[in-house]
């Protein structure tokens, strides 16, 4: 059984972790209507990563014999200003998901909840991962740039990043 202030921010991680995967489901719609398949592609894999997330504190929560709440969910934004916003973005919400973990592994240390701390683990190291995939992508813009070809370029090569 969790402790009630461990639970309520493990809920709260899987309505973030439910939300990402709408934010990058949106996204790769906007993707998709732009003709820039790649992105569209790598960011509707990405989103389905995100319902692994959510699924994993589900399952772990259940476990411990505490209850799981799915809540509600705000809309993600649909209309971007150019794959570079996109990607933008997606930093930003990966660095604002890494803060809320972090704050969680803090919380269980405070609690002495070393179970969950081990359990979060696989996030912190997730998050590494993510994020230095999407600054990769952003890194990738600024040395081919969006001008011309380099947006076919960027697409083509943001569609070979989806993870297997
Ligand atoms: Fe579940 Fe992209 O963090």
């Amino acid at each position: 059984m969790l402790k009630k202030e461990v639970l309520n921010k493990m809920n709260e991680q899987i309505n973030l972790e439910h939300f990402s995967s709408n934010l990058y489901l949106s996204m790769s719609s906007w993707c998709k209507a732009q003709g820039l398949n790649g992105a569209a592609s790598f960011l509707e894999t990405h989103s389905s990563e995100e319902l692994g997330h959510m699924y994993k504190l589900f399952k772990y929560i259940n476990e411990t014999g505490s209850q799981a709440i799915v809540g509600a969910l705000d809309a993600p934004d649909y209309q971007f200003k150019d794959i570079k916003d996109v990607f933008e973005r997606t930093y930003k919400h990966e660095q604002f998901i890494t803060n809320k973990i972090n704050e969680l592994v803090e919380l269980t240390l405070a609690q002495k909840d070393y179970a969950t701390f081990n359990f979060l683990q696989w996030y912190v190291s997730e998050q590494h991962e993510e994020e230095a995939l999407f600054k990769g992508i952003l890194d990738k813009m600024s040395i081919i740039g969006l001008e011309g070809r380099g947006l076919h370029m960027i697409d083509k090569e943001i569609g070979t990043l989806v993870r297997k």
